[in-house]
């Protein structure tokens, strides 16, 4: 286990005794203390600031078993407001602990906001990060492995070690700059590189790469089997993993074990969390290469845009040298990747966190209850903005949160018209979003118009990914659907000029997002949220009841009381852009509230 500590610290849980939650007391708990601030480092040779979590960059690892209750206290020691959204984590009927801005009030800067959730029903990897306003580009992120009960078995022999990547591409540019080049209509161009565990690519070629970058080193022992946890927390790049000299054997993502199944590299999309076993099985004459490199672009232009890691043996003989192994060689063949893609599938007979197969849930015969097909094109002028678009609307944040907004009866924050299908109309920016009814089972198809991957994320739930083609969906795409053992996760990639289509069993009322990962076009407005609503139960019968250390604004500002900001970072915050500028409302009224309470 030494082996893997390589450059992850893992966090020590501290098992506490508090428990402000609706859940069984005799499950255990974490608690967390979280400090977000920034430091500088110097991940590709020039120093900038980057978001670190009690000085860790990338964050700690939460590392947890299915059940556990977690209670994460987030001081937000930035000068701007902040959440933590727990990508994957299903925050079953409490979408109160989502921390996306449909659901939660941003935390000022100086202020503390304590999360409290159970980790339930699902055993995986995922992760977390600063959904607000691009800050992902600086960092903020890290790692949630939820284990298994000792009850439940899994589809593998127990590995010897976990080891967890971080791999996306980085630009020198903070996000600040980055957010200015967008607000400013212009694209982010380029990345300068790619990140793994927060550190630049070693030096596999000197004239590629400058001489004193700090680069990761993952230690293992020959003879022995690491679960990898590979997660892309990038701002817009595909990357293509490989580990020169080793198979990459899959077996899980984003909460469902697949069928096994050999990779020699994997193309892993932006928000995508996947598993691999990898056996030390190799010589140790040489370190070997870990390598994540952009896809879907002009690779011979985008070579920097390459992340290089060492795999190093414990008898190493000596250091990586020569060539990194090749991408795929697939310029001519577009379905490469997404044949790749659909050859994951699930693994329907082994166990899941519930004491059932994965497999006892028969999606495809379930009907469908709702059809939304939704399409993303490239970027469109709105009042003269450059914005991006869900079926023609480009979606804004109120300042006030889409559930406070409704638990408080306040009207018109937000309009329950979202289209079923793509318009050809003019498109707007508003916060129009999606209507349904607890227990429906919706079938969503994404339909990517636009000339870059996108991938799809669902808060709340696991959907199925059953079918993904080029071309235009029609009603006939339906007759190519995996109606048996697709995989069930919640980060899908859809294709440029192609589709993605996903059932979602809509067992959790709330408010729940659904966007683009790529920062860059989500930060324009390419999102909405499904609104699931329990007319029979709803409030504290379906739903968990708003926890009482809420945060208002918005229009509920004036319930806020004030709270006596750490340290001095408070006093300076400046007006936070997004979507718009509505945020910016909220923001003031926060900080007008931090003075009030000098
Ligand atoms: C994570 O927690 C599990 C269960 O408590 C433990 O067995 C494992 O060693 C931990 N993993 C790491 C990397 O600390
Ligand atoms: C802020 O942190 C303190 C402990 O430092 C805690 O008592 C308080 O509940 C937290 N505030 C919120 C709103 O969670
Ligand atoms: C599927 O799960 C079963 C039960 O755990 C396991 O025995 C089998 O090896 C798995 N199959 C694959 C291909 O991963
Ligand atoms: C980002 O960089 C710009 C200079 O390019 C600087 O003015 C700004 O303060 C920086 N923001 C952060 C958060 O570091
Ligand atoms: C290093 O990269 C440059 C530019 O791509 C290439 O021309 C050169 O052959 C590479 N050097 C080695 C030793 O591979
Ligand atoms: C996967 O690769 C390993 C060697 O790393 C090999 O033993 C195994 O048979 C392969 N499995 C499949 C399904 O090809
Ligand atoms: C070790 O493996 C490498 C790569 O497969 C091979 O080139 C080399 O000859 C091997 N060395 C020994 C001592 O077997
Ligand atoms: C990629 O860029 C190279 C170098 O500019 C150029 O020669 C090549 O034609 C480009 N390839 C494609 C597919 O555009
Ligand atoms: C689905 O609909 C068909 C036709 O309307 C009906 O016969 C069938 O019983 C329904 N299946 C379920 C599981 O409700
Ligand atoms: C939204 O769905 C709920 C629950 O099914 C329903 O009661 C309500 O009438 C719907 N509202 C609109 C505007 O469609
Ligand atoms: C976008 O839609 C237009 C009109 O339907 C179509 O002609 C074009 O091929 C589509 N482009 C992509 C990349 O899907
Ligand atoms: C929720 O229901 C419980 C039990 O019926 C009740 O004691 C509690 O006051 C309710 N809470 C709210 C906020 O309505």
């Amino acid at each position: 286990m030494a082996a893997a500590a390589a450059a992850l610290p893992l966090l020590l849980l501290a098992l506490a005794a508090a428990a402000l939650l609706p859940a069984r007391a005799t499950d255990p708990s974490v608690f967390l203390d979280w400090d977000v601030s920034y430091i500088t480092a110097s991940p590709l040779g020039v120093p900038q600031k980057v978001i670190a979590i009690n000085k860790q960059f990338p964050g700690p690892v939460v590392n947890v078993t299915t059940n556990y209750n977690v209670a994460v206290n987030v001081l937000n020691s930035l000068d701007e407001p902040l959440l933590i959204t727990w990508d994957g984590i299903q925050q079953r009927k409490n979408c109160w602990q989502d921390g996306v801005l449909g659901t939660n009030c941003p935390i000022p800067p100086g202020w503390n906001w304590t999360y409290n959730f159970q980790v339930k029903d699902q055993i995986g990897s995922f992760f977390y990060f600063p959904p607000l306003s691009m800050q992902r580009a600086a960092g903020g992120f890290g790692g949630i492995t939820v284990n298994n009960r000792a009850v439940i078995s899994v589809p593998f022999d127990t590995p010897d070690g976990d080891i967890t990547l971080f791999i996306g591409d980085w630009y020198k540019k903070n996000h600040t700059d980055l957010r200015k080049i967008l607000d400013d209509g212009k694209e982010l161009g380029m990345p300068d590189g790619v990140l793994i565990n927060g550190k630049g690519p070693y030096r596999y070629n000197d004239s590629l790469v400058p001489d004193g970058i700090e680069y990761t080193t993952i230690n293992v022992e020959p003879g022995k089997t690491y679960r990898f946890r590979v997660h892309n927390v990038g701002v817009s790049t595909s990357l293509n993993l490989r580990i020169q000299g080793h198979n990459m054997a899959l077996v899980e993502t984003e909460g469902s074990y697949t069928m096994k199944q050999n990779f020699t590299n994997l193309d892993i999309h932006v928000g995508q969390s996947y598993s691999f076993l990898v056996s030390m099985d190799q010589n140790a004459s040489s370190d070997y290469y870990i390598v994540a490199s952009a896809r879907f672009v002009n690779e011979s232009l985008w070579t920097r845009v390459t992340g290089v890691a060492i795999l190093h043996y414990s008898n190493s003989e000596g250091k990586a040298s020569g060539p990194l192994p090749d991408p795929p060689n697939d310029e001519y063949d577009k379905t490469f990747s997404m044949n790749q893609a659909r050859s994951i599938r699930m693994n329907v007979s082994t166990g899941a966190a519930r004491p059932n197969p994965q497999g006892s849930f028969h999606y495809g015969q379930i009907n469908v209850t709702q059809v939304y097909k939704l399409r993303n094109e490239p970027p469109v002028t709105i009042n003269g903005k450059k914005r991006t678009t869900l079926n023609g609307i480009s979606y804004s944040p109120p300042a006030t949160p889409l559930r406070l907004a409704d638990l408080d009866g306040k009207e018109g924050v937000y309009a329950l018209d979202f289209p079923t299908m793509p318009s050809d109309g003019p498109p707007v920016i508003g916060a129009s979003i999606i209507n349904s009814t607890y227990k429906n089972f919706m079938e969503i198809v994404f339909q990517n118009n636009d000339t870059k991957v996108q991938t799809y994320h669902i808060d709340g739930y696991a959907f199925w990914v059953v079918g993904m083609d080029y071309g235009e969906w029609t009603d006939n795409s339906r007759g190519t659907y995996n109606k048996w053992d697709g995989v069930s996760r919640c980060t899908t990639q859809v294709f440029p000029g192609a589709w993605t289509a996903v059932l979602l069993s809509l067992d959790s009322p709330g408010f729940w997002n659904v966007r683009t990962e790529n920062l860059d076009t989500w930060y324009l407005g390419q999102e909405t949220y499904i609104r699931v609503v329990d007319p029979d139960g709803g409030y504290n019968v379906t739903e968990m009841v708003a926890p009482h250390n809420m945060l208002y604004c918005g229009l509920l500002k004036d319930k806020q009381k004030a709270q006596k900001p750490h340290g001095s970072s408070a006093s300076s915050s400046p007006a936070l852009k997004q979507n718009g500028g509505y945020l910016v409302a909220a923001l003031v009224s926060l900080v007008a509230l931090v003075v009030v309470g000098h």
